[in-house]
This record gives structure tokens, sequence and C-alpha cells, in this order.
């Protein structure tokens, strides 16, 4: 691992750019990104990796860390809820459900993201069975995107049934009452709707990038963090890793039936023996490597 640190911390001591998926703008008109100070990995497993995977991935194993140094928790905000308050006293605040050392969720992310806006009509996402506030953009297949972190977070809001927008509710309002029906009313009526049309209280969620608390080197993960076990990322399911068809098709492209070999064993084989790409059995390529198209 090299490092050329010295003239990126003397100019850019007190504002890090940077962009999230759900805070988007950038404060400074350079990417400020790991490979600005760290460049190579002396690992040669994790080098083919660098390619689809952020560095923040495997570096960054959980977050909201509680640290030990002090009485103070920095658990972070997992749920919130409108329907209830957390204080005896104005201002009311929404009811905020908090965790500490959590597992992200994974994505592969482009760096675009879709956010929800206000008339935006909201539509379920069927993976995670929530109206999303926030997405990162991207897929295994499009060459752009990297496997990142996200913090997973979900609230309970209110949803207008005539027009299917999500409802900005009145949060002044809201923080004067702890009345959430009264400001989801004013909310209606802010936007240009009937305050009386009928609503109901819905789940949304919403992914944000994780870029701080890197974790020492020896809590990266480590391979069997993310082969072989769905614990903590399912590469075969929601991530895209799965065979583009049946093993009575995939496989007998080439030869006869064979027996599915553990993960390993077939590629070991197949990519870095015979070099064939991943598209002969996946349903994405990685023109980069130079592997045998089908
Ligand atoms: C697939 C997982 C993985 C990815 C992706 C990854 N690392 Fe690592 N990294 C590790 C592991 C595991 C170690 C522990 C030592 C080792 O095996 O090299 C490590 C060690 C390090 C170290 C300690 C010094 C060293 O070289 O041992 C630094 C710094 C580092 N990585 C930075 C990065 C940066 C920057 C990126 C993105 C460009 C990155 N890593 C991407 C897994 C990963
Ligand atoms: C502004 C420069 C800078 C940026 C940006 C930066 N690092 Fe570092 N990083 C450092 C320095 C300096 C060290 C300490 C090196 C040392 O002690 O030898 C370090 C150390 C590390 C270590 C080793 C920790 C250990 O156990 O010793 C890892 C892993 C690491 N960085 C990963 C990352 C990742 C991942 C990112 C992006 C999210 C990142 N760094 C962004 C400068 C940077
Ligand atoms: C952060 C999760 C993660 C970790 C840790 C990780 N892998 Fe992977 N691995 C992946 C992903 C994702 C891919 C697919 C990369 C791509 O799409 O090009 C992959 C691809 C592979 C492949 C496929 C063949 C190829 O040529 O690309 C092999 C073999 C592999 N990993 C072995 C390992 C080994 C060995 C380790 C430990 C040293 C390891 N992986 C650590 C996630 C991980
Ligand atoms: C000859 C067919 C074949 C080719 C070519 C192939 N794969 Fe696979 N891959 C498989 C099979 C089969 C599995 C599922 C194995 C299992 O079910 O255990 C798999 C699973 C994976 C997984 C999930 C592993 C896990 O831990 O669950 C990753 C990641 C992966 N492949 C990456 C790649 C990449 C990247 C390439 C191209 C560089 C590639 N594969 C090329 C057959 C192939
Ligand atoms: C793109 C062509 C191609 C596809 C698709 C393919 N194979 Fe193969 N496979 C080969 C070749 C070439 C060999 C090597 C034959 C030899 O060495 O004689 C091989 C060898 C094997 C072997 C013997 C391996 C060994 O370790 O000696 C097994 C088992 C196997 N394949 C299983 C599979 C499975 C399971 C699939 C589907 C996931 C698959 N193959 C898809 C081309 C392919």
């Amino acid at each position: 691992m090299s490092f050329s640190v010295a003239p990126i911390l003397s100019s850019f001591l007190y504002i890090i750019a940077a962009n999230g998926s759900d805070l988007r703008p950038t404060d400074l008109d350079v990417p400020m990104v790991c490979e600005k100070c760290h460049t190579g990995h002396s690992s040669s497993a994790n080098r083919q990796h660098l390619a689809r995977i952020a560095c923040q991935t495997c570096h960054i194993p959980t977050f909201a860390k509680d640290a030990l140094d002090s009485q103070a928790s920095e658990a972070t905000e997992t749920h919130r809820s409108w329907l209830s308050n957390q204080s005896v006293a104005a201002p009311f605040h929404p009811t905020s459900t908090k965790a500490n050392d959590l597992v992200p969720r994974y994505r592969f992310w482009s760096g675009f993201s879709s956010n929800y806006l206000l008339g935006d009509v909201a539509a379920v996402d069927s993976i995670t069975g929530n109206y999303p506030t926030s997405r990162p953009e991207g897929s295994v297949a499009d060459g752009l995107s990297k496997l990142y972190p996200f913090k997973y977070k979900t609230a309970e809001q209110p949803l207008a049934l005539l027009s299917g927008e999500l409802i900005a509710l009145d949060t002044s309002l809201f923080f004067a009452t702890a009345d959430a029906y009264a400001a989801t009313r004013q909310g209606l009526a802010n936007m240009g709707q009937g305050a009386n049309d009928p609503y109901e209280w819905v789940m949304t969620d919403t992914f944000q990038a994780l870029n701080h608390e890197v974790s020492p080197a020896g809590e990266a993960l480590q391979c069997a963090d993310c082969h072989g076990s769905t614990t903590r990322m399912d590469l075969k399911g929601e991530l895209g890793y799965q065979l583009k068809g049946s093993t009575a098709t995939v496989c007998t492209q080439c030869h006869g039936r064979e027996e599915v070999k553990p993960f390993y064993e077939v590629h070991s084989k197949h990519v870095e023996d015979k070099g064939y790409d991943c598209s002969w059995c996946h349903s994405f390529s990685r023109p980069e490597r130079g592997l045998r198209m089908p």
C-alpha cells in the first residue's frame, strides 16, 4: 500500500468533498475518494475484486460503532415514526429507534441515485416491500457500478390515497402539538390537496451511503463473509450472481451434463484455467478482463 497524503491534507483540511446516495450535492468539484490517498492493494486475492467492489464494502464491516472511550452512545437512527413522540414538552419530536454496531445492506451503485421528490407518485419497491425515498442506482451488469455498503433506514409516513403521493406532514404543527393526524391534514392542505382527503400510514425506506468509520485493516471482510454465506450479503440472490438459466441449459453449452462443483472450483476451472467470460454462465460480462466471449 502506498500513500500520498500530504498535498491532499494541506489543501482540503477543512472540507472533505464527497457526495452520498441520498445527500447528493458535493462540497467541492473534486471527488474525495479513498484512492486519492491510497493506491494499490497489497493482497492479490483482493486485487481482482477492486474493479467491482468499493473499498468501503470490505473496510466498513459495521457502522454506528459504539466507541468505548465514553459513556455516550454513537447509536444511529434506524426507524422513525411520526405516530408517537418522545418528548415531554414542545418541541415534540417523532419517535426515533436507534441502534449500534449495525451490518450494512449492500447494493451496486453507479454514483447516481433516485430520490423521492414532493409530488412524485410513490410506488412500492417489491424487494423491500416499502415505499422508497432514496435508492442508489446501479447493477451487477452495467459496467459503471461497484458494490457499496449502505445504511438502511425505515420510517412511517402518510400517503395520500387520491394522488398516490407521500404527504410532507407539517412539521411545525407536529413540533408544537405532537398531533400527527392534524399535521398530516395540514400537510395535505400545504400541498394544495384537500385537508380531508383520505390517506394511510405506510412504511418508507432509504439507503444512505457509508463512508465514515473505516475499521482497522485486520477487521476487513474475509472471503467467507461474502462467499458461501448469505448472512451478510446474498450474492446469488438480490445482488445478481445467480446463473442466467438452469444448469441443464447453462452447463451443456460446451459439454455434457457435469456435476455442479462448489463456486471456487467452477471458477478456477472455467474462468482462470479456460478463460471463459462470466456471460457464458451469468447475465453480466467483465470485458475489462479480456476473457473469451460466447
Ligand atoms: C474484497 C475486500 C477488500 C477490498 C475491496 C479492499 N480491501 Fe483493503 N484490505 C482488505 C483486507 C482483507 C486487508 C487486510 C490485509 C490484506 O489481506 O491485505 C486490507 C488491507 C488494507 C489496508 C492496510 C494496508 C495493507 O495494504 O495491508 C489499506 C490501507 C487498505 N486495505 C485500503 C483499501 C482501499 C483504499 C481499497 C479500495 C481501493 C481497498 N482497501 C479495497 C480487503 C479489501
Ligand atoms: C485524506 C487521505 C486519506 C483518505 C481520503 C483515506 N485515507 Fe485511509 N489512511 C490515510 C492515512 C494517512 C492512514 C494511516 C496510514 C498509516 O498509519 O500508515 C490511513 C489508514 C487506512 C487504513 C489502515 C488502518 C489500519 O488498520 O492501520 C485503512 C484500511 C484505510 N486507511 C482505508 C481507507 C478507506 C477505505 C478510505 C475511503 C473510505 C480511506 N482510507 C480514505 C489517509 C487517507
Ligand atoms: C466484500 C465481499 C467479498 C469478499 C470479502 C471476497 N469476495 Fe470474492 N467476490 C465478491 C464479488 C462481489 C465477486 C464478483 C466480482 C465481479 O463482479 O467481477 C467476487 C468474485 C470472486 C471470484 C470469482 C472469479 C473471478 O475471477 O472473478 C473468486 C474466485 C473469488 N471472488 C474469491 C475470493 C477469495 C478467495 C476471497 C478472500 C481472499 C474473496 N473472494 C473475498 C465478493 C467478495
Ligand atoms: C462456467 C460457468 C461460470 C462462469 C464462466 C462464471 N461463473 Fe460465476 N458462478 C457459476 C456457478 C455455477 C455459480 C454458483 C455456484 C453455487 O451455486 O455454489 C457461480 C457463482 C458466482 C458468484 C457467487 C459466489 C458465492 O459466493 O455465492 C460470483 C460472485 C460469481 N459467480 C462471479 C463470477 C464472475 C465475476 C465471473 C466472470 C469473471 C464468473 N462468475 C464466471 C458459474 C460460472
Ligand atoms: C463455455 C463453455 C463451458 C461452459 C458454459 C461450462 N463448461 Fe464446464 N468445462 C468446460 C471446459 C472447456 C472444461 C474442461 C474440459 C477439459 O479440461 O477436458 C470444463 C470442465 C468441467 C468440469 C470438469 C472439471 C474439472 O475440475 O476437471 C466440470 C465438473 C464442469 N466443467 C462443470 C460445469 C458446470 C457445472 C457448468 C455450468 C455451471 C459448466 N461446466 C459450464 C467448458 C464449459
